[in-house]
């Protein structure tokens, strides 16, 4: 006798009964970037349907995104002006404090994740403070602290510092602690690697290093316990949630860190992961909603608990689910 899996593909019904993993709209999280001025909607080259905007536009955005189903929110500051200590990051009149203020006021129940660095605020476009051409961990991480707090104070729900200094984490607790933000949660980018697919990301935050590269404090591609050692640190330290980063070629990685992780995992579907759909989508090179969906499901399937996407609006907008 052959051993056959009896009708259990035979009808849709049957499929969903018997499927293991579902893209659930409440584990999707929408990323957004926001930058000074008036009624501003900049399109992002690389990356079609993702747009920079000014905190009005955002208002609408978020309004449309929620009436969609969307829940969580991560936020991402555009500054109009950059230095070398990044101080637009920590400014209580920051672009980021601004715009979450405004987005609690709007939208109480939404859950608003700011990304902690300080990337996107430096002249030079690295994630700490340089000095002699290099990035300084113990002086960063005072900045970053300052950061958290600021938009702890302008109403953010949790904190995710993306900065991979060591000792962030811990530095982030006693921070919100000692002001009183006992509750915060933190969601710390624990597992993240030096990648090529950010690069959509910084030609929209104007980020990219202006000399070298994030090499000595992002992680290796080519290390897997590695990602391992820096989720231990970062739950030492008082972790919450913990992500692995890029999603795609690190399902490996998501796999390990869930058999290991006491904490929720998240996974980061990076902004060059959406481009490469969306340029082969556009070429008419692959289904792209079919693709969209097989992406999500396989980085559920690997172990995430929750997923960064910029597909999240288009997926409920389609119901890809
Ligand atoms: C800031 C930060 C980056 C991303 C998230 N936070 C860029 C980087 O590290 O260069 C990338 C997100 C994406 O590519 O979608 N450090």
């Amino acid at each position: 006798m052959i051993y056959r899996p009896r009708r259990l593909r035979s009808s849709g019904i049957m499929r969903d009964l018997t499927a293991e993993t579902f893209i659930v709209p409440a584990k999707l999280i929408m990323p957004y970037f926001v930058c000074e001025g008036k009624n501003i909607r900049t399109p992002i080259g690389a990356m079609p349907e993702i747009d920079n905007v000014s905190v009005d536009n955002l208002l609408r955005d978020i309004e449309s995104d929620a009436e969609l189903g969307i829940k969580s929110i991560l936020m991402f500051g555009i500054p109009d002006y950059k230095d070398d200590i990044g101080s637009g990051a920590y400014a209580d009149d920051g672009i980021v404090q601004k715009a979450v203020r405004e987005i609690k006021k709007r939208f109480p129940e939404l859950m608003i994740i700011t990304d902690i660095c300080l990337c996107e605020y430096t002249s030079h476009g690295h994630c700490g403070v340089v000095e002699n051409g290099i990035v300084l961990n113990d002086p960063t991480l005072e900045l970053l602290a300052k950061t958290a707090l600021s938009h702890a104070r302008a109403g953010a729900d949790m904190a995710a510092p993306s900065d991979m200094m060591d000792g962030r984490v811990g530095a982030l607790r006693d921070a919100l602690d000692s002001a009183g933000f006992h509750d915060m949660p933190i969601m710390a980018y624990s597992a993240k690697y030096a990648s090529a697919f950010y690069g959509p990301f910084r030609e929209a935050a104007g980020s990219a290093p202006q000399f070298g590269s994030r090499k000595a404090y992002q992680m290796d591609p080519r290390n897997g316990r590695e990602a391992e050692r820096e989720v231990m640190l970062d739950l030492d330290e008082g972790a919450d949630i913990v992500m692995v980063k890029p999603a795609l070629s690190y399902l490996d990685i998501i796999y390990r860190i869930k058999e290991i992780s006491p904490v929720p995992l998240c996974a980061y579907n990076v902004s060059g992961e959406y481009s490469m759909v969306k340029a082969a989508g556009k070429l008419g090179m692959v289904d792209e909603e079919r693709v969209i969906q097989e992406i999500l499901t396989s980085i559920f399937r690997a172990g995430a608990d929750m997923v960064i996407s910029y597909h999240t609006r288009e997926v409920l907008k389609k119901k890809l689910v």
